[in-house]
């Protein structure tokens, strides 16, 4: 008996079940009501005592054999159930780019270009106080040149306010630092204007600055000049409108030349050929006085300029509602851009 017992042990030990008929036959063989195991163990009654203990410890081992190898089984056929039955015939799915947003892209093709010119990137805080957003650049209070920026003030505190522009930065930055000063702020800004297709609420600025001894504007127009030739192309020409602006004395606004080739043309620069693309000037000294630096030492110039205008021109985008509006079917158009 002892030698029967032996060798159903080792025939289960070379055994490979893989399927689950197998395993059941498998079962029944050993395990059933006429199984080997059920014989054996009746069997066991007409085993001399001398042996008992020896036969017993067989019986209990090949029970023990058996069991582990329907365990076994079960374990791999409950790992092949629940992974999942893929065909890796099928072609598979294309990954889907993610993009920039076209603002993005024209806001770090502009602010690299300046950053190459020396300035560095300064940031300010979008919710202001009517000290950095207007008083200190010479808005006084009940300036007319206030009601040009529509304001959205804080509900509960109106001396709190969303800037209408970046050039609260130039003066955080003023307040703060010594000159030479040579620094960018890009950044959101927020006006209280009607919605249409060519003005938003929210929108997108990049501010300029720059304070050392002996500015002058020829510096500040070279500046816009290699500014718009690396931005625009080459052979870009520029021109400086008469304009102004509380804090810069004199002011300007920069076109660039667009031309006239085409009906798009026509429409984006209102038949002239020219693009308004930011305002600038240099800093009126009754701003740099009242951040704490000297007029009579120090001057400089500061420009600012809106990048959707900008991004429209570029990506011909003829409606500045479709930057805000998340659309796949237009963010899409991006990726890979720049
Ligand atoms: N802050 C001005 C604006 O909104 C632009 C500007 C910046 C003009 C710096 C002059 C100098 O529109």
């Amino acid at each position: 008996m002892l030698e029967i017992i032996e060798k159903h042990i080792r025939s289960i030990e070379q055994t490979a079940l893989s399927s689950a008929e197998e395993v059941e036959t498998f079962r029944i063989q050993y395990l059933g009501k006429k199984g080997i195991l059920t014989a054996l163990f009746a069997d066991f009654k007409t085993v001399p005592n001398d042996q008992k203990k020896l036969v017993g410890q067989a019986l209990n081992a090949l029970k023990t054999n058996v069991e582990e190898a329907l365990s076994r089984f079960q374990v791999k056929s409950n790992t092949r159930k629940s992974a999942p039955q893929e065909d890796y015939s099928r072609p598979g799915y294309a990954a889907i780019p993610g993009a920039h947003h076209p603002i993005s892209l024209v806001r770090n093709e502009i602010v690299s270009i300046l950053e190459r010119m020396g300035f560095a990137v300064a940031q300010g805080p979008e919710m202001e106080d009517d000290w950095h957003n207007f008083s200190a650049l010479n808005f006084p209070p009940e300036h007319p040149a206030r009601d040009m920026q529509d304001t959205f003030f804080l509900a509960k505190d109106p001396d709190w306010a969303l800037r209408t522009h970046t050039s609260s930065v130039q003066v955080r930055m003023m307040e703060t630092k010594k000159p030479p000063i040579r620094i960018i702020a890009p950044g959101r800004v927020f006006r209280n204007e009607a919605i249409s297709s060519r003005s938003h609420c929210v929108f997108h600025q990049v501010e300029g600055l720059y304070i050392d001894k002996n500015v002058s504007f020829a510096d500040l127009k070279q500046t816009l000049l290699e500014f718009a030739r690396a931005f625009f192309g080459e052979k870009t020409e520029i021109r400086l409108r008469p304009s102004y602006f509380p804090f810069t004395e004199p002011s300007a606004e920069m076109d660039i030349w667009w031309g006239l080739e085409n009906e798009v043309d026509h429409r984006m620069t209102k038949g002239t050929g020219w693009l308004e693309i930011m305002g600038c000037g240099m800093v009126d000294p009754a701003v740099l006085e009242s951040c704490g630096i000297d007029p009579s030492v120090y001057s400089g110039y500061a420009f600012g300029m809106g990048i959707e205008r900008i991004a429209m021109q570029r990506f011909q985008i003829p409606d500045i509602r479709a930057f805000y509006e998340n659309d796949l079917r237009f963010l899409s158009n991006f990726t890979g851009a720049l």
